[in-house]
């Protein structure tokens, strides 16, 4: 296992992040600890969980796995979705993240969060209350990084924009979705990221499962890809392109004799400017397999052919500013 330093600061977590949506659901308590206790007998320090998942289930258990190892694990939560039915049971206000911190710390049975996250951006609250608040968790122990998940570049840019000026605490760390079926984020965000030393940990690495090999173009029959909402839908994940980049995949994993879900996770380590992927594994069999993208390099060529057949269309600005770059 490899570690890399998380954006602007000096924290080092493993280059790959184990996310744990599933535990305390589709992953039963047992499994989920054991996961967590080989990722880090393998290296791994570096675990994400949000207040929301499994109603606050998986926090729960994140908190059993690493009762006796604390110290060794950089633990990432979030605050920000709705946890209850009154007005100030989501969104990131003063309020809400003091409320939010207090019942994650419970959940998680320990007394501060090494990367405390907004979830996604809210149009309600100031940006400026929103840094206030973390700037303080941060004074007061109870975090000891901010980063944030799912912002558009500007939001990105500004919040960083109001730390520097207000001299709060910054966001060292963005968690967007990203992978070779999702590169939205190539258009501002990675070139912002690295413009100011952000690191970026990408959720849904596999596309929620669609990288793995598993699915064909007909509608599955099991899986997480069958549910009819989210971003790792078969409606938005089933398209003609995408179809496109999982051949090109399902190829360079025979030529290279290693899995797609391992080729798919690779492409992401080798990309530049990505700290860590977080990616998920309903099963102790899925885990070990994806634990395999580590220990070897992707030849160039390869990582090239994937980067080619997912790169979005040509766009303007980029276009424009591409046809004028300056020789230096
Ligand atoms: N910030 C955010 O808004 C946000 C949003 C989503 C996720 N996240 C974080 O990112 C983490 C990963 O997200 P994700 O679960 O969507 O990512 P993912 O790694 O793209 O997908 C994981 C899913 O793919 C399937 N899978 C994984 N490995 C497999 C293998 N080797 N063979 C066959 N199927 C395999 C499993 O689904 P099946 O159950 O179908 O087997 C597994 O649950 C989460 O745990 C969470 O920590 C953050």
């Amino acid at each position: 296992m490899q570690y890399r330093l998380l954006g602007r600061s000096g924290l080092a977590v493993s280059e790959l992040c184990l996310g744990t949506m599933t535990f305390g659901n589709t992953t039963s308590e047992a499994d989920s600890i054991a996961m967590i206790h080989s990722f880090m007998e393998q290296g791994g320090n570096f675990l994400d969980t949000a207040n929301v998942y499994v109603q606050g289930r998986s926090e729960e258990v994140v908190g059993k796995a690493i009762k006796d190892r604390r110290s060794e694990v950089v633990l990432a939560s979030k605050a920000r979705f709705m946890t209850g039915d009154h007005p100030n049971s989501g969104g990131v206000s003063r309020k809400h993240i003091m409320d939010a911190i207090d019942a994650s710390l419970r959940r998680l049975n320990t007394d501060y969060i090494d990367l405390y996250q907004v979830h996604v951006w809210d149009h309600a609250t100031p940006i400026e209350e929103t840094l206030r608040a973390l700037d303080d968790l941060v004074t007061s122990g109870k975090a000891r990084y901010i980063g944030c998940s799912n912002f558009f570049a500007w939001q990105l840019m500004k919040s960083l924009a109001v730390s520097d000026r207000d001299r709060y605490v910054r966001f060292i760390s963005i968690q967007p979705q990203y992978s070779l079926v999702s590169r939205e984020m190539d258009r501002e965000m990675l070139s912002l990221c690295q413009e100011e030393n952000v690191g970026i940990i990408p959720w849904a690495p596999l596309g929620g499962g669609f990288l793995t090999g598993r699915y064909n173009r007909d509608v599955p029959t099991s899986g997480r890809l069958t549910a009819k909402q989210g971003e790792s839908s078969w409606t938005l994940r089933a398209s003609d392109n995408n179809f496109n980049v999982l051949e090109v995949v399902k190829q360079t994993a025979m030529e290279l004799d290693r899995t797609p879900a391992q080729v798919a996770l690779k492409w992401l380590l080798q990309r530049e400017g990505i700290t860590s992927p977080i990616f998920g594994a309903s099963t102790l069999e899925q885990f070990d397999e994806n634990m395999g993208a580590i220990g070897w390099q992707m030849p160039k060529e390869a990582w090239n052919r994937l980067d080619e057949v997912s790169a979005l269309p040509s766009e303007y600005p980029n276009r424009f500013i591409a046809k004028f770059a300056r020789p230096f």
